[in-house]
């Protein structure tokens, strides 16, 4: 008889050691919730996913999300496993990001927000 004993979460094997879920949703002009796309996301997450890529920082996911609900304060990411949410504004913000905390693990504090439920 097999008997299945569930891991505690430490043990179960990671995919990556940090996962990127960056907003990519767009609303039209006027919309009353407004968008992250309609702040700019687009741009900045096409330049976060390519110095990734270029940069060979395999151990970090990025993925492409919907809305993450917290609609005015965007461009909004957040990384996991940290569960850090930031808004970063120009290609500089998100290059910090990149080298200072999914290279180098250390937060950027000036871009994060914290979003209200
Ligand atoms: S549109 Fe990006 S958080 Fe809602």
């Amino acid at each position: 008889m097999n008997v299945h004993v569930a891991p505690a979460f430490a043990d179960v094997p990671q995919v990556y050691k940090r996962h990127v879920f960056a907003c990519y949703t767009q609303r039209p002009p006027g919309h009353p919730r407004g968008s992250c796309g309609s702040q700019g996301a687009q741009p900045l997450w096409d330049r976060l996913s390519r110095k990734l890529e270029a940069e060979g920082i395999g151990e970090v996911g990025f993925t492409a999300a919907g809305c993450l609900g917290f609609c005015r304060a965007g461009p909004l990411m957040v990384v996991y496993p940290e569960g850090v949410w930031y808004a970063p504004k120009t290609p500089e913000d998100v290059d910090e990001i990149v080298e200072t905390h999914l290279k180098g693990g250390e937060l950027v504090e000036r871009l994060v927000i914290v979003p209200q439920r």
